[in-house]
This record gives structure tokens, C-alpha cells and sequence, in this order.
């Protein structure tokens, strides 16, 4: 059975709450009628609930950017899965690059995050993907190596089906520098060798893996026709409807 394409957008730090009603309304029409794919959008955690109210009755799914793994408590500045769920998320994003540069993000408190999202019966996209630095130093499957076995640990067959693999190569991102198809395909395709070695063929196969990296309805269609490219995670080119629609229909393109 095919793996059904997945376009998620996350919107990082962009959007008042106006601006993310405009934009979803907007990406509603722009996108009404399409089938045979996924699609989300992460916008700031201010604009959530706006959006799950904009989206109601919407094939579009809500997804947040991050989470704290505790329920409730003393924990000033977090949020909870548990209130993500219930302002209608359904996909949290964990482990960002930009999580793990500039907010201390590690491989263990990426891990803490998946299962307390899991245990909220959240779906996870899970990012991993090596710098400039250690591509250069051909650290690449190395590293994405460790980011999986540290962030996956201790998830069995059942929790995986909830989990969505994003591959963003930080050098890519928000640089225009898109990976290659090719570069891109070489990476999902070693995703999914270690997610077999780790569970089975049967896990490997089912879960789909996205690429993240200056996507746009330009090179879209390239990195969608490999065969271990299930679909995207869109930065810049998610903050405007026909930008995203453009990607979302990539089929037509
Ligand atoms: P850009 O598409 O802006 O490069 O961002 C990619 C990204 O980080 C998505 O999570």
C-alpha cells in the first residue's frame, strides 16, 4: 500500500493571530477539491485555537511547533500536550534544527517530548538532519543515526505508526539551498534502512518521511518523484496561500 503524501507547513515565528485567520482562510479556497494528500499547518502557538476555529469542518490538520512533556505544573513559559490537544492540534513538531540550535534541544529532551505526545494520542514529526559542518566532514548518516536511535528510543512498533520522520538538512533551511533529489532521495533512503534495522520492514515501509529545505513550488515536484519522499515540510514558502497551494497541488504541477 502507497504512503499518502504529507505537506505540512510550519510557520516558525510569523503570524499574528489575524494574519494566520487571513492565511488559512485563504489556503482553504486555495486548496479545496485536492485529494490524495495530507496537509497541515504549525502555526505559533497564539494563533492555534484561531485557527482550529478557521479550520473547522476543513480537511487541513493543525499541528504545533513544539511542547513541554509535563501535564501541568510549575514549569513557567511551557506548554502542555494535553492543552495542544485540546485547542484541536492533531501533529506536533518536535526536535526542529532551529529547537536544537538556539534552545538547547537535545536528543534526550527530543525523546521526552515524542512520548509525551504519544501518550496524548498526539501524531509526532520528528526532524532530524546534519549541519554544513558535518556533511562537510562526512558525518551525515552518523549523525542522523544518533538523532534516530536517541530521539526513537524506547518506542515500539505501535508508536511508530503515529510518528512522521522529517529529513531537514540544516543547510537548507531558509538558505535556498535546497538538497538535490538525489541528495535528498540518498538521506530518506538511509531513513529507512535504519528504521527497518531498528523495527521491521513492515514499520520502515508505513512511515512516511518529508523533506524540509527550502522547498518550493519550483523544486517540489522533483523531490516528490523519489520514491522514498513522502512529502514536505515547507518554511518560507507556508506563509503565503499560493506559494503553499502550489506546493500542496504539486501533482498538477
Ligand atoms: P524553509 O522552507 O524556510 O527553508 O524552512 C524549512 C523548515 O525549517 C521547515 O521546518
Amino acid at each position: 500500500m502507497g504512503r499518502l503524501p504529507f505537506i505540512a507547513g510550519n510557520w516558525k515565528m510569523n503570524k499574528t493571530v489575524r494574519e494566520a485567520v487571513d492565511l488559512v482562510r485563504e489556503l482553504k479556497a486555495a486548496i479545496s477539491g485536492v485529494k490524495g494528500v495530507e496537509v497541515a499547518v504549525a502555526p505559533p502557538f497564539t494563533a492555534l485555537y484561531a485557527v482550529h476555529e478557521e479550520l473547522e469542518g476543513s480537511p487541513i490538520c493543525l499541528a504545533a511547533q513544539n511542547l513541554f512533556w509535563e501535564e501541568k505544573g510549575a514549569f513557567t513559559g511551557e506548554v502542555s500536550p494535553v492543552m495542544l490537544k485540546e485547542v484541536g492540534c492533531l501533529y506536533i513538531i518536535i526536535g526542529h534544527s532551529e529547537r536544537r540550535q538556539f534552545f538547547g534541544e537535545t536528543d534526550e529532551t527530543v525523546n521526552r517530548r515524542i512520548k509525551a505526545a504519544l501518550a496524548q494520542s498526539l501524531k509526532v514529526i520528528f526532524c532530524i538532519g546534519e549541519t554544513l559542518k558535518e556533511r562537510e566532514e562526512g558525518k551525515t548518516f552518523s549523525v542522523m543515526e544518533r538523532q534516530m536511535e536517541g530521539g526513537l528510543k524506547g518506542l515500539g512498533d505501535q508508536e511508530m505508526r503515529n510518528i512522521v520522520i522529517a529529513y531537514e538538512p540544516v543547510w537548507a533551511i531558509g538558505t535556498g539551498k535546497t538538497a538535490t533529489p538525489e541528495q535528498a532521495e540518498e538521506a530518506h533512503r538511509f531513513i529507512r534502512g535504519k528504521l527497518e534495522r531498528i523495527y521491521s520492514r513492515e514499520v520502515s515501509e508505513g512511515i512516511r518521511i518529508q523533506y524540509g529545505g527550502s522547498v518550493t513550488p519550483e523544486n517540489v515536484k522533483g523531490l516528490m518523484n523519489q520514491p522514498n519522499i513522502d512529502g514536505a515540510l515547507v518554511g518560507g514558502a507556508s506563509l503565503k496561500a499560493e506559494s503553499f497551494s502550489k506546493i500542496v497541488r504539486f501533482k498538477e504541477l
